[in-house]
């Protein structure tokens, strides 16, 4: 390989190394997002407190019990004669999304 090739190519590297981490940074943490709005009243590992009923989302009979769609449902307008609050005014669609693919990262059986 000869110079010019050699630095063109580690100028290509470094471009998509600066290049990955502004593509991530647009997109929403649902991991952060749970630990922030969440976690006080879910666990912050999800396994909830039986005090005030939260569900444990670790538990794949819990998880295989909702939907995508019924999760975005309670996350977007909470749960009648619940705690649990609506979130709907406070977190945006791709946010709601990406909470709820964390939801579903804590089913210990995809964990196996
Ligand atoms: C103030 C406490 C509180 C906060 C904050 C809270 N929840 Fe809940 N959540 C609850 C309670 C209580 C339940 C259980 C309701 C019930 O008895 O079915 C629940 C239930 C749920 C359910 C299951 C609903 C069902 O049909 O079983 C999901 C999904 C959920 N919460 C997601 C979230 C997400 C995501 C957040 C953060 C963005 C959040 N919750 C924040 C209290 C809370």
């Amino acid at each position: 390989m000869n110079l010019s090739l050699r630095i063109l190519s580690v100028l290509i590297w470094a471009g998509a190394v600066a290049a990955a981490p502004a593509a991530r940074a647009g997109a929403p943490d649902g991991a952060a997002i749970y630990k922030q709005k969440c976690s006080m009243c879910h666990g912050v590992d999800g396994k909830g407190f039986s005090a005030i009923h939260t569900p444990d989302f670790t538990d794949p009979k819990v998880q295989a019990s909702m939907t995508d769609k019924q999760m975005e449902e309670v996350i977007k307008n909470g749960k009648k004669g619940t705690a649990m609050p609506a979130f709907g005014g406070k977190l945006k669609d791709d946010e709601i999304q990406a909470v709820i693919k964390y939801l579903r990262s804590l089913n210990s059986e995809k964990k196996k």
